[in-house]
């Protein structure tokens, strides 16, 4: 169907005023007067609709009639004029009814409540809103890759069905063929049965996997979706998210820290150039002065702390947290956007989290307690990134899975690594949903997601 992109048409206006244009699109509002009618028309592409004009001494009412229905879908030709208030409009000479829309369509006001649009999220996407979140969705997701491979890194693609647990959280999806009901006595001839001939699971991160791709190819990154049966229903979990791993050997827990910051900087920077429109839409529709945030973050220095600093932070702040704090403890989300949103009101590294509630393959510190771990914090949201550099001492590497009950014969693979030509290597896992919302202000991680799954809703 030989038509121009609304986008297009805004970007290069000049090019085409004067001529005759087709532009395709949905009809997001209507008006009537008594000698013109207006249609605004969104075909995607930008976030601005298009004005067409239906000047009623020229085109006979008749002929486009069914064009003014909310949801609608068009085809209209007509001459593209430039015009004070819009910027461009369309003189419409043709229209063309491609779908149309009855009155039960639920996107019939202008504004609906997220909520609201959560019902249907099959629709969500023609609303100005979601369709300014898949944009910046869509332009992070190509920065991630860009800043990866200008950098020397190699895109991985490790396996979603898995047989190991990573984070040794045991939140994992289990992934089967056996029919609901078995005759099984035991839980290994029920698991021997199934379609692996053993247990499988959906994974959630790709860094083991990573980790064997980076010890031959240097540095590498992972990026696609990992799922996790958190019953936590929050505004920042879902089951299904996409996650980005980047791997890279030769490279300590300061190198990686180094990387991440620099990496987290280009991203924005990345996004406010090329999405200014979505930028400046969130800026006043999700979290004011979003645009100033960003700009800060770009410009200036993450903070440092470590966690028994942060602890000692926390205890003198005066606060009521729910779960209080001690040295040991884990910190929960009110600590973390705390140290990040009232103490530093920045982005936050809290490296050298005691061993005992990190997971096993992080590198042990001198200190016998803490490993080289690190989460980065940010206002909003708490924990975007988590970090480390890794065991690379197999000893090490053994007692740390040895102490967490961990089956050895299950990671001979992983153990492997620390055995041939082992080297000091790190990386990070950044969850895309959640820096999203940090670049958009969106509250809710269900708006960042096209069907988003969470713990009893799918
Ligand atoms: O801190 P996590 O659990 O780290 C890992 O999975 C490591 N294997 C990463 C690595 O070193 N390669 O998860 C990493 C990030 C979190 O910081 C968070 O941004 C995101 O993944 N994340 C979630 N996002 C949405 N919903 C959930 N349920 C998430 N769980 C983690
Ligand atoms: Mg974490």
């Amino acid at each position: 169907m030989k038509h121009t992109d609304i986008k297009e048409l805004f970007y290069d206006g000049e090019k085409y005023v004067g001529g005759s244009v087709i532009v395709c699109g949905w009809v997001r509002t209507w008006r009537d007067s008594k000698s013109i009618s207006f249609i605004e028309l969104n075909d995607g592409t930008c976030l601005k609709n298009l004005q067409l004009v239906f000047d009623k001494e020229k085109i006979s009412e008749e002929s486009y009639k069914e064009a003014l229905v909310v949801g609608s879908a068009l085809k209209a030709e007509g001459e593209f004029i430039a015009s004070e208030r819009n910027g461009y409009e369309l003189v419409v000479k043709n229209v063309e009814v491609l779908g149309s829309c009855p009155q039960d369509y639920p996107l019939q006001k202008k504004h609906h409540t997220l909520e609201f649009l959560r019902t249907i999220p099959h629709l969500r996407p023609r609303t100005k809103y979601f369709e300014a979140v898949f944009a910046v969705r869509s332009r992070l997701s190509y920065a991630i890759h860009k800043y990866f491979q200008e950098h020397g890194y190699k895109y991985v693609h490790t396996p979603l069905i898995t047989g190991s647990d990573c984070e040794g959280a045991g939140e994992m999806f289990r992934v089967t063929t056996m029919p609901w009901k078995n005759d099984c006595k035991t839980e290994e001839e029920y698991f021997s049965r199934d379609f692996f001939g053993r247990r499988a699971n959906l994974t959630v991160s790709g860094q083991l996997e990573g980790e064997m791709a980076a010890m031959g190819l240097g540095k590498i990154y992972t990026f696609g979706p990992t799922f996790r049966a958190e019953h936590s229903n929050t505004t920042r979990h879902a089951a299904e998210f996409w996650q980005i791993e980047p791997e890279v050997c030769f490279a300590d827990i300061h190198d990686i820290i180094e990387i991440a910051e620099d990496f987290i900087k280009y991203i924005i920077k990345d996004v406010v150039e090329n999405c200014p429109s979505e930028i400046e839409y969130f800026n006043e529709r999700a979290e004011k002065g979003l645009s100033e945030k960003l700009a800060n973050v770009i410009s200036s220095d993450f903070a440092k702390i470590t966690y028994t600093e942060a602890v000692e932070v926390l205890k003198k702040s005066g606060k009521e947290f729910k779960f209080p704090v001690e040295w040991g403890c884990d910190l929960q989300t009110e600590h973390e956007r705390y140290l990040t949103e009232e103490y530093y009101k920045k982005p936050v590294f809290v490296v050298d989290y005691p061993a005992d509630i990190k997971a096993f393959y992080m590198k042990q510190n001198a200190d016998g307690s803490t490993v080289a771990a690190t989460d980065l914090l940010v206002p909003g949201i708490g924990e975007i990134i988590g970090c480390s550099e890794r065991e690379a001492d197999i000893e090490k590497l053994k007692a740390a899975m040895e102490k967490r009950n961990m089956p050895l014969e299950a990671y001979t693979e992983y153990l492997d690594l620390r055995k041939y030509g082992t080297v000091p290597h790190s990386g990070f896992g950044l969850g895309l949903e959640r820096i999203l919302m940090y670049i958009t202000g969106v509250q809710n991680i269900r708006d960042t997601l096209l069907f988003p799954r969470t713990v009893g809703s799918l």
